[in-house]
């Protein structure tokens, strides 16, 4: 095809997108070459598969959008071919010297929608984003109509999830890995690899940098967290703010309390709270503002309470819904009670929330009185091959979620997208 002469791929993206095997995977470190391989490979398949259809997907919608659609329109202007865009299905209509065919792009998390399709070829961007291989069986189940019928994904490791399994654990014979790490984009600029090591702990900079498969589901979630290094003595300074990650739950209802400062520990946890109903029908949350304001009161000079600014909360996003038993949402009534309520437009991936507490272990000391947080941290685990915290444990989970969303909002880990350092 003509491309081979207009365009130099790398060594693993040249592998990955003129393997024979009928099930190839790229699994490679950010900013890799990832998803421009896997839409190199979806216009190799169709000069395979003359006329015929190829899907490629993202995890989500807003993905395609944002990153499939505009990959995808480089690379057929790189390599030269002319295409016609339908918005309404979501089409490439393809066509080159002497040939042609159709990409359609959707959503995987919709694979439902796949069904009826008859498809030569099939390729999911970030599969080891997807909790199970239900979109996998439904592209799989697809392939119906091609010379060379073919399922690839092109994706950063997420562990020793379902693609692990598929492509190492229990590999059969049609599948292949080909691997890469980041450095192997010989363009992508020092910057890029910087901000990744200062964003990410040491076992992520091997899945997300090298492109290795680490154990990232198995056993603690937040694995950052070492005592001897984290668990220290904490001195509660009235003259600052006081943030407070909580966690709404029909009981008990939790707090974490912390202050911030510019130098290392950045994050220091000085107290915590967990409360239960008392047997009479009152509001949790709003006890709980209450108990917070008594025990750590603010005053002006005046010796007056001060509330503006002195109470800055970090809820449960969800709880802007209004709560099923009371008049007001959860985040209404701490409003109401004078607290600043922050949580995030879009609630954030568990993946990212977590790996931003794990980062944050480098920065955070924690009073030992916090004996339930420092329980969490240790005892929480994922559920089993997955990166999604396993709740089954009552007891568990509440303080070290409201953590979460509050070191989740103060310090989030971005991915640097190579993309946008690039163009
Ligand atoms: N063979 C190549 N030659 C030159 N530039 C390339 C090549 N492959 C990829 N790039 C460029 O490198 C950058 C990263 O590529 P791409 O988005 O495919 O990587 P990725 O591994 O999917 O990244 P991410 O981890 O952010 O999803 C893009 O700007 C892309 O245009
Ligand atoms: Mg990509």
């Amino acid at each position: 095809m003509k491309y081979e002469a207009s365009f130099d791929v790398f060594k693993h993206q040249n592998k990955f997108i003129r393997t024979r095997k009928k099930f190839p995977a790229l699994v490679g470190g950010y900013g890799s070459g990832k998803t421009v391989a896997l839409c190199l490979k979806a216009l190799l398949e169709l000069g395979r598969n003359p006329n015929k259809t190829i899907l490629l997907a993202e995890p989500v919608y807003p993905m395609v959008r944002d990153v499939l659609q505009p990959t995808l329109e480089k690379c057929l202007k790189d390599v030269g071919f002319n295409y016609r865009y339908k918005a309404g299905e979501v089409m490439y209509d393809i066509s080159w010297t002497g040939g042609g065919g159709k990409i359609i792009l959707r959503s995987a998390e919709n694979w439902r929608r796949w069904a009826g399709l008859n498809l030569a070829g099939f390729g999911i961007d970030e599969a080891c984003l997807l909790k199970d291989d239900s979109a996998w069986r439904m592209g799989i189940s697809r392939l119906r109509d091609g010379h060379h019928l073919t399922g690839f994904t092109a994706s950063t490791p997420e562990g020793f999830n379902w693609h692990y399994n598929y492509w190492v654990g229990d590999k059969k014979n049609d599948y292949e890995l080909i691997q890469a790490k980041s450095s192997d984009n010989k363009f992508l600029p020092q910057e890029f690899i910087d901000s990744l090591y200062e964003n990410y702990d040491e076992r992520l900079i091997l899945a997300y940098l090298h492109g290795q498969y680490v154990n990232l589901q198995h056993g603690q979630t937040y694995y950052g967290f070492k005592r001897e290094k984290n668990v220290q003595e904490v001195q509660y300074n009235p003259h600052l703010p006081l943030h407070i990650g909580m966690d709404f739950n029909i009981e008990p209802i939790t707090a974490v309390l912390f202050q911030t400062y510019n130098d290392k520990p950045m994050v220091r946890v000085f107290d915590e709270f967990q409360i239960y109903h008392s047997g009479k029908n009152e509001l949790l949350t709003e006890t709980l503002a209450k108990q917070i304001k008594e025990r750590y009161e603010k005053l002006d000079l005046m010796g007056k309470p001060v509330l503006r600014g002195a109470y800055i909360c970090y809820p449960d996003p969800s709880g802007k819904n209004r709560h099923t038993s009371a008049y007001y949402s959860d985040h209404d009534i701490l409003r109401k009670e004078g607290f600043d309520v922050r949580v995030p437009r879009r609630s954030p991936l568990v993946i990212d929330s977590v790996n931003a507490v794990n980062k944050a272990m480098d920065f955070t000391i924690i009073d030992p009185k916090c004996k339930n947080l420092i329980k969490d941290l240790e005892q929480v685990v994922n559920k089993e091959g997955t990166r999604d915290i396993d709740k089954t444990n009552k007891d568990l989970t509440h303080l070290s979620d409201g953590f979460r969303y509050a070191i989740n909002y103060l310090y989030p880990i971005r991915k640097p997208r190579a993309t946008s350092i690039m163009a």
